[in-house]
């Protein structure tokens, strides 16, 4: 079973990539062939200035090798260093109707968010369909926001076979089970977009003060609290046992618990989760040619595959007989 994802490098990885997607990418090394790559033609369409692709693209290298991917099992890439994936895109754009990327809601999402609506950007469903099809994918695991566009994906992959012949297979999703959205330190989902992180590997003390200042509602210290509506005790959740959980719970519930109290136990918590992956992360950063290496072997491992279907693909719509 070939398992593939893509990964956009549009920043510095946080809490929520890593409980919402990372850890997922990770585990299902373990069972499958999976191919991951850094989507950086896909971050392109957000207008990113040149040295923030080549940097958050080394970035989101080291923080998928120091928090456990498996180089030499897993093949980890960059899109960009594979271009034949560009080509494809424009034999499935031939087949592809308009009206399928006009139902997109990502491209109106993006748009209202205040990127420019350029082609690439409406286009984006077309380029992540040739990632998933090149490398003649069995599922993707992507998180439910991107559920439209593995539909798309299989649309486009039948109606090319269909026409053509078969030369695609056709890609499951596999939507990861998030443990729910993780919250940032504003209260909203956190994400690169709301200025509200926790990166995985910003300093110790960084995060302590990032944990401290979690916004939380003004319920008296005696007072019983809702941990179902505290973004602290949904972080706790993701970091504490059941046991420990359910002695937070309780001592919300009760009253005569600041959230301080429960903030201090987070970040302890927190940086204790990371640790070891921290001692990995440093070690990576001094060791740039290794990174580089993991990148350019990846390239060559997924070259090859990508190169066999494209000839296929070639080859049936009647190109360079
Ligand atoms: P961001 O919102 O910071 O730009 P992305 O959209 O690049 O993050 O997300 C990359 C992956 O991480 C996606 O699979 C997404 O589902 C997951 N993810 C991002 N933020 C969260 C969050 N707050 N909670 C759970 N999963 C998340
Ligand atoms: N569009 C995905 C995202 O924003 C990234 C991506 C690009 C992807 N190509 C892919 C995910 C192929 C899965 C498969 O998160």
């Amino acid at each position: 079973m070939r398992v593939l994802s893509g990964i956009q490098p549009s920043g510095r990885l946080h809490i929520g990539n890593y409980f919402g997607a990372m850890r997922q990418h990770l585990k299902l090394q373990a069972e499958h062939e999976c191919f991951y790559f850094i989507a950086d033609y896909h971050a392109l369409t957000s207008n990113p200035s040149p040295s923030e692709v080549a940097r958050y693209s080394l970035d989101v290298t080291m923080d998928y090798l120091a928090l456990g991917l498996d180089a030499e099992k897993t093949v980890f890439w960059r899109q960009s260093d594979t271009p034949e994936v560009t080509e494809l895109t424009w034999l499935l754009s031939c087949v592809t109707p308009m009206g399928l990327l006009q139902r997109c809601v990502s491209f109106k999402d993006k748009v209202a968010q205040g990127l420019s609506p350029s082609h690439g950007l409406f286009a984006y469903p077309v380029l992540q369909a040739a990632d998933i099809l090149i490398y003649q994918s069995n599922l993707v695991p992507v998180g439910a926001d991107q559920k439209q566009h593995i539909e798309v994906t299989r649309d486009i992959a039948v109606r090319f076979n269909n026409t053509f012949g078969e030369v695609f297979t056709i890609p499951e999703e596999h939507i990861i089970e998030s443990v729910a959205i993780v919250p940032g330190t504003d209260g909203r989902k956190m994400s690169k977009s709301y200025g509200n992180t926790i990166e995985i590997f910003e300093p110790e003390n960084s995060v302590k003060k990032k944990i401290m200042k979690i916004v939380t509602d003004s319920t008296p210290v005696e007072d019983p609290k809702d941990p179902d509506k505290c973004s602290v005790f949904a972080l706790l959740k993701l970091l504490t046992s059941p046991e420990e959980l359910a002695e937070w719970e309780n001592r919300y519930r009760s009253g005569g618990m600041g959230y301080g109290e429960a903030k201090k136990r987070l970040a302890e918590l927190m940086i204790e989760f990371f640790a070891p992956f921290r001692q990995k992360r440093a070690e990576l950063e001094n060791n740039m040619d290794h990174v580089k290496q993991v990148l350019a072997d990846g390239a060559e491992r997924a070259r090859a595959v990508a190169t066999k279907t494209l000839v296929q693909a070639r080859e049936a719509v009647g190109l360079g007989g």
